[in-house]
């Protein structure tokens, strides 16, 4: 692993937090008015992006999603708050959950639709993979989320395709 730009503090889930709003469009739904996986798997990826590259201050690529759970319809009109926060570190790599919730604008409804867990590993300008900062745990929530980020990234790795 590289060590070119070497993390030099730690940086709390906090920080690199990041909520995303985005409205949903005929075009991203089937023509029964649900919107379709893949636009909602769009939007986390993205989220989590943003989490990833706030939290290494590099550019981070996605390496695994797992955990994907769509609870809800999402229709046509709803909008989407997409929140994403680091849960686990280790060396390049860092686990990111997000929470996606649905408003029905007209009635103000906001339903839990979906949850996931997003892998990005943080690259050096060469392309290889680099250190992120440590977490810096805050809160006690802070920390259960670290240590049950911590098995399953190593449930993911064990299972993790060569
Ligand atoms: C990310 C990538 C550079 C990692 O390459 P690699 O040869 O597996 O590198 P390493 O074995 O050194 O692993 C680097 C880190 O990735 C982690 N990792 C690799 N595969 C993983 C997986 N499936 N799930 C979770 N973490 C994984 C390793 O545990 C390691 O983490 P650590 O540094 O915190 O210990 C490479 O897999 C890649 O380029 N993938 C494509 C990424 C991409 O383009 N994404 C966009 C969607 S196509």
């Amino acid at each position: 692993m590289s060590s070119e730009n070497s993390p030099i503090r730690e940086k709390s889930p906090f920080e690199s937090h990041a909520e995303v709003i985005v409205r949903m469009f005929p075009s991203d739904a089937n023509p029964a008015g649900n919107v379709f996986g893949g636009e909602i798997l769009k939007h986390i990826d993205m989220v989590a992006g943003i989490v990833a590259q706030r939290h290494s201050q590099s550019n981070a690529v996605t390496v695994s999603m797992d955990s994907v759970n769509f609870l809800k319809p999402i229709f046509v009109g709803n909008v989407l708050s997409l929140n994403a926060r680091i849960n686990y570190v280790h060396n390049s790599s860092m686990e990111i959950e997000v929470k996606v919730e649905a408003e029905d604008i007209v009635t103000g409804i906001k339903t839990v639709t979906g949850t996931a867990f997003v892998t990005f590993v943080a690259l050096d300008k060469n392309g290889k993979p680099m250190p992120v900062p440590k977490l810096s745990l805050k809160t006690d929530d802070d920390k259960i989320k670290f240590e049950e980020g911590k098995i399953r990234m190593e449930k993911r790795l064990q299972n993790r395709q060569k």
